[in-house]
C-alpha cells in the first residue's frame, strides 16, 4: 500500500521550536512518528504545546529535549537519554539554523564561524550521535538553502549552506552501506520568524526571481521532509531537493525571460 504513515519510527528534529522545524514536527506526529523535538529553549516552546506527547507505550507523538545543536555532550545526552526509553533512531532533520546578512567586505571571521558552528557543525555532531543508533532503512534530512546553491548575498550563510551540501554528499556515500539514506531540501523565501526580519526589498527582489511568484509555506517544506523520511523514498540518497517555487532552477535566467516579454 502507497503510504506516507511513520508509524513506530522515531525521528529527531532539531530547531523544532518555531518556523519550518515546528512544522516538521506537527507533519511527522499525524504521520505516526514519535518525534523527539529540540531547540534551545528550556521549555516547550509555544508552537508544540497543541500536539499529543508520546510515551513508550504510544509510541506517535512528541517529546520536547532542549538541545543546543553545537554542544558535542548535549548531543551525547540526547543520544544517551533515547538508548536509556529502549527507542532506536528512525530519522534525524537537522533542521536548526541561523542567518547572518553581513555583506562580503563587511562579514568577520566571527560571523562565518558562528554560522558554520550552528549550521554545519551542528549537522555533523547531529549525525555522528544519532547514525550510532540508526538501522537499515533509517533517514536523515539535511536543511540547505537556496543560499547553498546560488550565490547569495549574505556570504557566511551562504558558505554555510555550501558545506553543508559536502557534509551531506559525504554522509549519504558513507552511510548508505548501512542502509541510512541522508538527503538535502534547499527551501527558498519560506515565511518563517527567520525571514520576517529580511529587509522588504529582499522580499520583493525575491519574489521577482521566483517563477511561482510567491513565498513558500511552512508546511510545503515539511511535506518534502516527510517523504524523504517515508519508505516511499527508499531509494533516494544523496539528493537534493529544491523547495523553493523555481527560484534556483533557471539560473539567474528569469530577469532575461521577462526582458524579452
Ligand atoms: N525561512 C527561509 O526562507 C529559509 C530558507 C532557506 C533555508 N532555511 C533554513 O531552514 C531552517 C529553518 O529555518 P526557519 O526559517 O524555520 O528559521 P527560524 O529562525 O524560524 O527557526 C530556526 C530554529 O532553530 C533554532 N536554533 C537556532 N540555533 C540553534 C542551535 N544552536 N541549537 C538548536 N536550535 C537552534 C531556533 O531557536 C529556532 O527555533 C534553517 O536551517 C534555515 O537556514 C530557511
Amino acid at each position: 500500500m502507497v503510504s506516507l504513515q511513520l508509524d513506530g519510527r522515531t525521528v529527531v528534529v532539531t530547531g523544532a521550536g518555531q518556523g519550518q522545524g515546528a512544522a516538521e514536527a506537527r507533519f511527522l506526529v499525524e504521520a505516526g512518528a514519535r518525534v523527539i523535538a529540540t531547540d534551545l529553549a528550556a521549555d516547550v516552546p509555544a508552537g508544540l504545546t497543541a500536539l499529543p506527547s508520546a510515551s513508550v507505550s504510544a509510541g506517535a507523538g512528541l517529546v520536547y529535549r532542549q538541545l543546543d545543536v553545537t554542544d558535542a555532550s548535549g548531543w551525547s545526552r540526547l543520544a544517551g537519554w533515547i538508548k536509556a526509553q529502549g527507542w532506536a533512531v528512525d530519522g534525524l532533520v537537522n533542521n536548526a539554523g541561523i542567518t547572518q546578512r553581513s555583506r562580503l567586505l563587511d562579514a568577520s571571521v566571527a560571523d562565518l564561524q558562528r554560522v558554520y558552528e550552528v549550521n554545519v557543525a551542528g549537522s555533523l555532531l547531529g549525525i555522528q550521535a544519532l547514525a550510532p543508533l540508526m538501522g537499515g532503512g533509517s533517514s536523515i534530512v539535511n536543511v540547505g538553502s537556496v543560499a547553498g546553491v546560488t550565490a547569495h548575498y549574505p556570504v557566511a550563510y551562504t558558505a554555510s549552506k555550501w558545506a553543508l551540501r559536502g557534509l551531506s554528499q559525504v554522509a549519504a556515500m558513507e552511510l548508505g552501506p548501512r542502509g541510512i539514506r541522508v538527503n538535502t531540501v534547499h527551501p527558498g523565501f519560506i515565511d518563517t520568524p527567520m525571514t520576517a526580519g529580511a529587509r522588504p526589498e529582499f522580499r520583493v527582489a525575491t519574489l521577482a526571481e521566483t517563477p511561482l511568484g510567491r513565498t513558500g509555506s511552512v508546511e510545503e517544506v515539511a511535506g518534502v521532509v516527510l517523504f524523504l523520511l517515508s519508505p516511499l523514498s527508499s531509494f533516494v540518497t544523496g539528493a537534493e531537493i529544491p523547495v523553493d517555487g523555481g527560484q534556483a532552477g533557471h539560473g539567474g535566467a528569469m530577469s532575461v525571460s521577462d526582458a524579452m516579454r
